[in-house]
């Protein structure tokens, strides 16, 4: 049978409280269904994870648009707005061969091995969120626990130094918050990358900062602009998404008592619990839309050319065809590996290995160090979407 769709139904407050009901009626129909966003453009939204895989490496879909549209889909850059100049470069909406050549510089620095010479620093931090958490008895999950691990990792490996990374951790808040706030945030946090890149470009230290600076200095390979974008986009990237993805690992295991008692017993599976935390409750739901550069075919639709894709990474998680049982959360599913809470193919998340690493050992060290933890609320008061920006209260 048929599913009709109201044509903004995807931001309809009852879909946003269980998207997944959406996204599973979606899939049903074996093909994208068009949604207007508030705005009133066009967004085709699909939810199969054999159709998300497609569009994710589809050449035909990417994010210039105006190189490939004769008529222009947004307003031409204005030099002066130097927020929108440094947005205009970040490498996640960017499309070959600047993309290429951008993630090109950096990506020997997120490597497996590259971040696995974080962990020791990773393991002292999280010993030290543990053991202030016992202290103290009574926690938030997401201020406490979760919310220091990102910023102070990536500050660490961009080389912020200790007293400056509160600024970077604010900066931040502001900068996704995507009010007029973010705009006057991102100009300051360039001006105080500015700073830093000249002091390090005086005395270089072993930190992706001075690596870059170098680049730049061979002005064909990065510009002012790129640099300060890239380090803003590794700033922003990670931190709502880590936080969110520890907040969540927390909350589904308290809920789900045997699994909570299995990872005590066995602090190994702190592994398999990170992955199914992100097929389950991955912390992106829909990747950043792109563009149809042409008609294309995804499913059994046929998308105009210049209209924008929704690829659901939920949708694709809850696919039936390639989970078995995939509402439950079960950290011991051989089959969780196929999940794309990273995304997949040019864009696959950058700080996949670090986000692994930086949530795996949290997970084991509370496992280990605090095995009374206990919500301190009811679990029917956690609002499971919106976590990371409230709060998790919790019995240590
Ligand atoms: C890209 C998810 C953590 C840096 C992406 C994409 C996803 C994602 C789905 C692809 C977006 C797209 O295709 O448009 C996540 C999740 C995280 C996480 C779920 C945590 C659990 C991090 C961390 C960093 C990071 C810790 C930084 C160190 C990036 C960057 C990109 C990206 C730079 C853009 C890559 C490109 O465009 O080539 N991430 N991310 N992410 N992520 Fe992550």
């Amino acid at each position: 049978m048929a599913a009709t769709f109201a044509v903004s139904e995807l931001w309809d407050p009852a879909v946003r409280h269980d998207p997944h009901q959406f996204y599973d009626r979606v899939r049903e129909t074996g093909r994208p269904v068009l949604q207007a966003d508030p705005a009133g453009n066009r967004l085709w939204v699909v939810a199969g994870h054999a159709d998300v895989l497609t569009g994710l490496r589809h050449p035909a879909i990417g994010h210039e648009v105006h190189r490939h549209c004769p008529v222009p889909q947004q307003p031409a850059l204005d030099p002066q707005d130097e927020a929108a100049r440094i947005e205009a470069r970040q490498l996640i909406s960017l499309d070959p061969p600047d993309h290429t050549r951008l993630r090109g510089l950096v990506s020997a620095g997120f490597t497996a091995r590259a971040v696995a010479r974080l962990e020791p620093w990773i393991h002292a931090l999280a010993d030290r969120l543990v053991a202030n958490a016992r202290r103290l008895g009574h926690v938030d999950g997401v201020a406490d626990l979760a919310d220091p691990v990102p910023v102070n990792v990536i500050a660490e490996l961009v080389g912020v130094p200790e007293p400056d990374r509160p600024r970077f951790r604010a900066w931040s808040a502001a900068i996704v918050s995507a009010s007029p706030d973010g705009r006057t945030a991102t100009v300051e946090f360039a001006a105080y990358l500015d700073e830093l890149a000249a002091r390090r470009r005086a005395d270089p230290a072993d930190d992706l900062i001075s690596e870059l600076v170098a680049l730049e200095d061979q002005a064909e390979r990065l510009d002012r602009d790129e640099l300060v974008a890239l380090v803003q986009l590794l700033l922003i990237a990670g931190q709502e998404t880590t936080v969110d993805l520890i907040v969540n690992g927390i909350r589904l295991l308290l809920t789900h008592p045997p699994q909570w008692q299995a990872l005590r017993e066995q602090p190994a599976l702190a592994a398999a619990v990170v992955e199914e935390t992100l097929r389950f409750r991955g912390p992106v739901e829909i990747v950043p839309p792109r563009f149809a550069f042409r008609d294309i075919e995804i499913g059994a639709e046929r998308i105009p050319a210049y209209d924008r894709v929704g690829l659901s990474l939920w949708g694709a998680n809850r696919d039936p065809a390639v989970f078995d049982r995939p509402h439950e959360f079960d950290i011991h599913r051989g089959d969780v590996r196929r999940h794309l809470a990273f995304g997949y193919g040019i864009h696959f998340c950058l700080g996949a290995h670090l986000a692994r690493l930086e949530s795996r050992i949290m997970f084991e060290r509370i496992a280990q160090e605090l095995p009374d933890l206990r919500l301190a609320v009811d679990p029917r008061d956690v609002d499971a979407f919106r976590l990371h920006r409230n709060e998790l209260p919790l019995h240590v």
